[in-house]
């Protein structure tokens, strides 16, 4: 099955070569603006398959959608990245226009497609393509809570100095510096709650350092990651492509669910091959409802400056 990736800068070459990887696609359409730079991608990609042992077959095209036509998914990583100090939310005016034409190309020929969104700021650019093209609401996965959730058990396995694999935990809520909502009540090591472990100051730090995570690399790096976003979005792309039903947190339209409507927000969802097939409820503390109400707030505010 064919999966596109509109992008082929650092994030969106990174889910390519992650895809590609794990080798279950047969094929990555890499799509980007500037001449020339996806089909090089491409090639250089291609010329790792036999030191890396895949068969998906990676092409590059600038900006030829119909190379695109029967795509199962699309990742849409287009616009401007970050930069030092600045917030997600900053890049709204730019990416909105970008992410509404890419989008408008992609159904052209692919009008069955499942579209996550990477570009920031996230919930907001999923919500413009839901409100842009009422798609079928399980169609439209911000891909936030994937990555945040990763960087959280990063945080969680340094701080209880244990391997990551003994960690699991969520992020919900909003993908920004702010809005981010760390589950501590439902992190656990081999499913005994972290608080057996971390004092509050501990899984204050951690929950702080998860929240900033983006921000911390885009000072270290000068520009916005790409590694962990390209990861997160190859795990999202292959429970849709081999109908694996996994829990992914990810930016969803809600409609009643967590208490919101009419916006995209991060929640636990099954996904499988129909995109999002179910959204997860979890009961939160207090203090994590409350976070998730101001984050929803804050999530609204930047929306509204979208000229819908
Ligand atoms: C990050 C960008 C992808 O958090 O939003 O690194």
């Amino acid at each position: 099955m064919k999966v596109t990736v509109v992008g082929a800068g650092a994030v969106g070459a990174s889910c390519a070569e992650y895809i590609a990887m794990k080798n279950f696609a047969s094929d990555v359409v890499l799509v980007d603006i500037k001449e020339g730079f996806a089909e090089g991608k491409a090639m250089d990609l291609m010329q790792t398959a036999s030191l890396n042992g895949f068969d998906t077959r990676i092409t590059g095209t600038t900006g030829d959608y119909s190379k695109t036509a029967g795509s199962k998914v699309a990742v849409i990583t287009s616009g401007v990245p970050r930069k030092p100090g600045m917030t997600r939310e900053e890049l709204i005016g730019t990416n909105a226009g970008i992410v509404k034409d890419v989008t408008e190309n992609l159904l052209k020929h692919s009008p069955d497609v499942t579209i996550i969104i990477v570009s920031n700021p996230m919930d907001t650019m999923a919500y413009l393509v839901h409100k842009a093209f009422d798609l079928p609401k399980e169609r439209v996965i911000g891909m936030g809570g994937a990555l945040d959730s990763a960087r959280f058990k990063y945080r969680l396995a340094e701080a209880l100095e244990c391997p990551i694999s003994d960690v699991d935990g969520m992020v919900i809520g909003a993908h920004s510096d702010t809005g981010m909502v760390p589950l501590l009540s439902k992190a656990t090591r081999n499913g005994v709650p972290v608080s057996a472990f971390l004092d509050q100051e501990k899984q204050d730090y951690v929950e702080q350092e998860t929240r900033v995570g983006g921000a911390t690399l885009t000072g270290l790096l000068g520009t916005s990651a790409w590694y962990a976003p390209g990861a997160a979005v190859s795990v999202m792309v292959q429970s849709i492509l081999c109908d694996q039903k996994k829990m992914i947190p990810c930016s969803l339209l809600l409609d009643g669910e967590y208490g919101q409507k009419d916006i995209c927000m991060g929640v636990p969802a099954i996904i499988g091959k129909n995109g999002v097939e179910r959204i997860v409820e979890v009961e939160m503390t207090e203090d994590e409802k409350r976070k998730y109400n101001e984050a929803a707030e804050a999530v609204r505010k930047v929306n509204g400056a979208l000229n819908l």
